[in-house]
């Protein structure tokens, strides 16, 4: 196990998840992502491999850039709140990185930099210039995303760039009707500008033995044989300024794009953490070039989504190649979260950021959860809420936890030392046998299965303490040894319970270790643990209860309140695309029903522990109602006072954290401080019906 995959030395393991962009807040789908790394992670270590573990906030580009102008401030300080926020949230989930960088850090200009140099050494850097959508108003090169307009097909409105929502046809955005820049709403024009490309075509055949030779998943490899066999493109590296990244050396103006430099923040994060390792004296020697030179005998694992596969199994190992740097070992591509069946949702509260769930929440469930449907394939896995609940209580709280809960007692009443004979042997022999397959599981990423054994173990356990009745022994006179050799094997499948789910649950082994007295580790076959006293028996993990889990889809929906409506000046989630395209058509009936009343804002105050809502307190011609807004970074409660606005009056009251809710006020704007509550012209009074 801690040999490398030739046998000849130890394992030495860099590993990486995707680099979270510096626009937006870690969510539930991201979270799939660094849970499954983080538990192969943790798996390596406690098997005595030596396991890096980096990452890093991916900084760069235009929708950073327009973020931060959008929130008024630098590009610096964007990155900079965002990073915090990110690390934050990573800590709480325990996703322990060894080293968590920033793609924008001298060590990535100083890599991208000598990388680039290599390729255009190899002449694998071509140039040409190219004709884009320019905005004039924003003197701002648009990309696709960036342009909306009417479909030249099937003429709906508001579609996006390249591609219409409602028809399917594609096309090039200066083909839409009416294309107006999503930034600026100006009209694009078409710019000439000169690009640099790197010659992906070169590296065809390369590729399609690389692809082939075990660093993918089949499903992957397939993928990308019927991308290798449509033809390669040249790879447009270079962007225009203004843009927020490194600028191109001896290339005034122009720009990496943010995905030239970003796999290259992988090997910047280590060298990151080599170099103040070696500064702190802590390692002499190691760098990253140890594990990045062409004939390293080091393994390189990237987990990533399914979504950005062809980044990391094409451009990317072909970049490495061309700059005589070694390509990865495995590309670990998993996918989507659904959640209850169906992709993440703002309405129904089920986008669910990670400081959301852990408001209301204990990681350990979610880690949990998502190790027991997670398999090596690159299937889409959901969080269905009811079974989320119903899996954790019984798995965990039901079967592991309460092992320990029915036998530590009686230990613990006869002084807490554990009897030094095995009551069972063949019992325990199939606690010692499954470790070798549970780890095979783990290593192979097919946590499912794994925790699947892992139950198994529980439930064999479970049947053992339940035919022993050591509650019962505990009674019978003449019966102590008995009670204490049962109770001391049930406190033993305990322990190798909780070491095969050290890499999943570190919270909840870390308590358990307590209790132990001892750090569970997995470098050898489990031993039967005799003779040794154990601490007072604490209890271990809550039940999931459906109160807290229905407040966190609550609040799903409140930050949905108080978010700015999605616009396309943000890359989207991928679980949800940005922007808000226009509604299917309804009847006037429906509409008829939405009852829209003008309204006097009587009264608007911070609300305390809400970093997004105001409460205003509405006259609607004598009526009065408490209506929380998410406008607070956009008004001051002071200025609103007095004034006119439109409320939607019949819709149903909402409980949320900080009370009821009893309308909604309605507000245009991309968000943050640009929200714009609506004002009626002069003359309209409190309680008049809109239409
Ligand atoms: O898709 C994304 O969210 C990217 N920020 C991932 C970058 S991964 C790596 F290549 F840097
Ligand atoms: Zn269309």
């Amino acid at each position: 196990m801690t040999q490398s995959p030739n046998n000849t030395s130890p394992r030495k393991i860099l590993v990486t998840s995707a680099l979270p962009y510096a626009n937006g807040s870690i969510h539930l789908g991201h979270l799939v992502e660094y849970i499954q790394t983080d538990i192969w992670v943790r798996f390596q270590k406690m098997r005595g491999v030596d396991c890096t573990y980096v990452c890093a906030d991916d900084a760069h580009g235009t929708a950073i850039m327009l973020k931060a102008e959008q929130l008024g401030h630098s590009a610096e300080q964007q990155i900079a709140n965002v990073k915090a926020e990110h690390e934050a949230d990573f800590a709480a989930f325990n996703i322990g990185f060894d080293n968590y960088h920033s793609t924008h850090s001298d060590e990535n200009r100083e890599l991208s930099s000598m990388i680039y140099g290599r390729l255009k050494a190899n002449g694998h850097i071509a140039t040409r210039a190219i004709t884009q959508a320019y905005d004039p108003e924003k003197q701002l090169f648009l990309a696709d995303r960036y342009i909306k307009g009417t479909c030249p097909k099937c003429k709906t409105e508001d579609q996006y760039g390249d591609n219409c929502e409602k028809c399917g046809a594609t096309y090039s955005p200066m083909d839409l009707i009416n294309p107006k820049s999503a930034i600026s709403g100006a009209t694009p024009v078409a710019k000439d500008s000169e690009h640099f490309f790197f010659t992906l075509p070169a590296f065809s055949d390369f590729l399609k033995t690389w692809t082939r030779a075990g660093h993918l998943q089949d499903e992957v490899a397939n993928k990308m044989a019927e991308w290798l066999d449509a033809g390669l493109q040249e790879w447009d590296i270079s962007r225009d300024a203004p843009y927020f990244g490194f600028e191109i050396p001896g290339e005034p103006g122009k720009y990496f794009y943010v995905w030239l430099d970003a796999p290259i923040g992988y090997i910047a994060s280590l060298k990151n953490l080599l170099d103040r390792k070696r500064a702190e004296g802590e390692e002499q020697g190691g760098d990253w070039e140890e594990y990045w030179k062409p004939d390293s005998t080091a393994e390189v694992y990237h987990f990533i989504g399914k979504d950005i596969v062809n980044f990391h199994a094409l451009f990317w190992p072909a970049m490495l190649h061309s700059a005589n740097l070694r390509t990865p070992s495995k590309i670990c591509v998993h996918g989507f979260l659904t959640v209850n069946g169906t992709k993440m949702s703002k309405s129904r509260g089920t986008f669910i950021n990670a400081r959301t769930y852990l408001d209301h929440l204990n990681p350990e469930y979610l880690r949990y959860y998502f190790a027991a449907k997670l398999t090596s394939n690159v299937d889409d896995i959901d969080l269905n809420l009811e079974d989320f609940i119903q899996r954790v209580n019984s798995d965990l709280v039901g079967k592991v936890v309460n092992i320990a809960s029915r036998t530590a007692k009686f230990i613990n009443n006869a002084g807490g030392v554990l009897a030094n004979e095995i009551a069972d042997k063949a019992l325990w022999q199939q606690f010692i046998d499954a470790g070798e397959t549970i780890a095979n599981y783990y290593e192979s990423r097919d946590y499912s299965k794994a925790m699947r054994e892992i139950m198994a173990l529980a439930d064999a356990a479970n049947e053992y303490i339940a035919t022993q009745e050591p509650w019962k022994l505990a009674k019978q006179p003449g019966a102590e040894a008995q009670t204490q050799a049962v109770c001391a094997l049930g406190i033993n499948m305990f322990r190798a319970l909780l070491t095969y789910l050290k890499p999943v649950l570190p919270a909840l082994t870390q308590d358990a270790e307590q209790f132990l007295g001892e750090t569970l580790n997995w470098k050898a076959p489990i031993s039967f643990r005799s003779d040794e006293k154990i601490n007072e028996f604490k209890p271990l993990l809550t039940r999931v209860e459906k109160d807290k889990v229905d407040a966190m889809i609550e609040a799903g929906k409140e930050s949905l309140a108080a978010a700015a409506p999605a616009k396309a000046s943000t890359k989207a989630p991928a679980a949800e695309k940005s922007g808000e395209p226009i509604a299917a058509e309804i009847e006037f009936d429906d509409f008829a029903k939405v009852d829209l009343r003008i309204a006097l804002i009587a009264n608007a105050e911070h609300v305390e522990g809400s970093d997004k809502l105001l409460r205003l307190t509405l006259d609607l011609d004598g009526e009065t109602r408490n209506v929380f807004s998410g406008i607070k970074s956009a008004y001051k409660p002071e200025d609103l006072v007095g004034k006119l606005t439109v409320v939607v009056a019949n819709l149903k009251p909402r409980k949320m954290k900080f009370g009821m809710s009893e309308g909604m006020v309605l507000a245009a704007g991309p968000g943050g401080n640009e929200l714009y509550l609506l004002e009626p012209h002069n003359g309209a009074k409190p309680g008049q019906r809109v239409m």
